[in-house]
């Protein structure tokens, strides 16, 4: 890439394709198989996404595979839905039988063409190799107007092959060529000049979008497919968190806020409603069970948590001094500011504001101290710590407004779960009995909120032991919404179902004395 490509402000933008293939090489990904019904619920998820294309899996590969293309290709409307095949009749057949019940079909053929690949892999030779993804694009394009074909290894494959197999493929029908770096091996520079090299050495290349599919093996598949971008593709394969094959494949929300974020710079857009981006990413880690990590970019629970005092300070003034993309704009409602170590008194003041609560300065001080000595035994501060804190800096102890009685528990192999619970409040008792939920844990939770009249939104639940050995006491904490607000509240116990109830009942006490500007009110019965 030299500065003198790069394109200027008066530049228009090319809106790229997004082809989305969480559904293939996504699923690819050890351990993220997903069934039929998990299958339909992402492809919905992707249309509303706004992608182009949904790659909906590899039909030949098993009945399931087939199954759940030909569900998507038959419900699915709004984007093109593809299908993988290899460059024989069997595969392409297949595929088409998958999906010839979509309004918008394509077939994707793939044949590897690197060197290593055709000297162990295939044992072909250039001209078998040539001849087979022609005859693989050939009949493709006899059953469906859209046909992309890959040189699987593209990346590795020799200049001169490589453009002699695209200008074949596309001769035979081929309409989109995609350039996949199957195993990760490429970088951004390389990866611009291949597509360049496509671009000026292909005679027909113009009667093809030229595709980029990168693997992450060494951390460079965004970085690879925008340089792909900047040498010309005009659709980049991707995967909701970057789930796929290995290290897995481009990230579709991390290319789509590149492109979005620096349109100055790439001079690109997408049709992809980036408000989507957290909800699905959110959907295809439950499905697949493959959790975010937390500082991954874009929709990792931290991407817009600022904890430094000085960060936060200068997002308080101006969230651009921080901030390079707004939280709501890739679904997030607001920016965490999650108070820790190293914030400073102002993210306190406004966290105390935010919840209700003008501190004087002499309060906001001791309430800050208290604040420095238990942020250095945890590392994040919730709501409902500060909560408790200003509370016991006001009046005293934060209320034990709820308190445990007794509780029974009902479970066990092909029962309907239920605890009945009687708490405490003043001096008066109340009892109610739960049958609902998905577990003993769940009715325990249905119990408390039907006794205290708090229905709370469960944002995590976590159990650690907190002994050793067989008799170790069991440790909850919960982290529970309420207004919009989150508490935190831990619970202790041999027994981790009333461990649940005591966390349950130490986060709904914060709440309960939380003050009247929260629009929170303790609710005796
Ligand atoms: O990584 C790869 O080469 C692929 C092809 C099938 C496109 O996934
Ligand atoms: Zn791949």
């Amino acid at each position: 890439m030299s500065s003198a490509d790069q394109p200027s402000a008066s530049t228009p933008s090319r809106t790229i394709k997004i082809f989305d293939t969480t559904l293939r090489d996504g699923e690819q990904s050890p351990g993220a198989s997903m069934n039929l019904a998990e299958k339909l619920e992402v492809a919905h998820a992707l249309v509303d996404l706004g992608v182009d294309i949904i790659e909906a899996g590899f039909p030949i590969a098993s009945p399931g595979d087939f199954e759940s293309v030909r569900e998507i290709a038959n419900s699915v409307r709004g984007a093109t839905v593809c299908g993988l095949a290899r460059c024989n009749d069997g595969d392409i057949e297949r595929a088409w039988e998958a999906l010839k019940g979509a309004p918008s079909p394509r077939i994707h053929v793939f044949l590897a063409t690197s060197s290593i690949h055709r000297q162990f892999k295939l044992k072909m030779t250039t001209d078998e190799i040539v001849q087979r993804a022609v005859a693989g694009v050939r009949k493709a394009s006899s059953l469906c107007d859209d046909v992309e074909f890959s040189p699987e290894d593209a990346a590795r494959t020799e200049h001169d092959f490589l453009c002699r197999v695209v200008e074949a493929a596309i001769d035979a029908g081929a309409t989109t060529i995609n350039i996949p770096d199957t195993v990760g091996y490429a970088t951004p520079q390389e990866m611009y000049e291949r597509i360049q090299l496509l671009l000026n050495r292909v005679p027909n290349i113009d009667k093809a979008i030229i595709s980029a599919h990168c693997h992450d093996d060494l951390g460079l598949a965004v970085a690879n497919s925008l340089a792909a971008v900047q040498g010309g593709a005009g659709q980049v394969e991707c995967t909701i968190n970057g789930i796929g094959e290995r290290a897995g494949n481009c990230s579709l929300e991390e290319i789509v806020m590149a492109l979005k974020t620096r349109e100055d710079y790439y001079r690109c857009t997408t049709r992809i409603n980036t408000q989507r981006l957290v909800p699905t990413s959110r959907l295809v880690s439950k499905v697949t069970s493959l959790e975010v990590q937390r500082n991954k970019a874009i929709v990792g629970r931290n991407a817009f948590a600022h904890e430094s005092g000085i960060h936060q300070d200068g997002m308080l003034k101006e969230r651009s001094t921080y901030e390079i993309m707004r939280p709501e704009d890739v679904g997030l409602t607001k920016t965490d500011l999650v108070l820790g170590k190293h914030s400073g008194r102002a993210a306190l003041s406004d966290r105390a504001r935010a919840l209700g609560y003008q501190l004087t300065g002499e309060q906001l001080q001791t309430v800050f101290e208290k604040f420095k000595i238990l942020a250095d035994k945890k590392k994040e501060v919730y709501d409902g710590d500060i909560v408790a804190l200003i509370q016991e800096q006001i009046s005293g102890q934060v209320q034990q407004a709820w308190a445990l009685v007794s509780f029974d528990v009902v479970a066990g192999s092909g029962k309907q779960p239920s605890v009945r619970l009687t708490l405490k409040h003043g001096e008066k008792e109340y009892t109610e009995e739960a049958t609902q939920g998905d577990g003993p844990i769940d009715a325990a939770f249905w119990a408390v909120e039907k006794i205290t009249g708090y229905k709370v939104l469960c944002k995590d639940f976590r159990v650690r032991s907190a002994t050793l050995g067989r008799d170790a006491l069991g440790e909850v904490t919960v982290e529970i919404e309420y207004n919009g607000i989150a508490h935190r509240g831990v619970g202790l116990s041999t027994d981790t179902v009333e461990a649940t109830i005591l966390a349950m009942l130490n986060a709904i006490n914060r709440i309960a004395s939380m003050p009247e500007t929260t629009g929170v009110r303790l609710k005796p019965q």
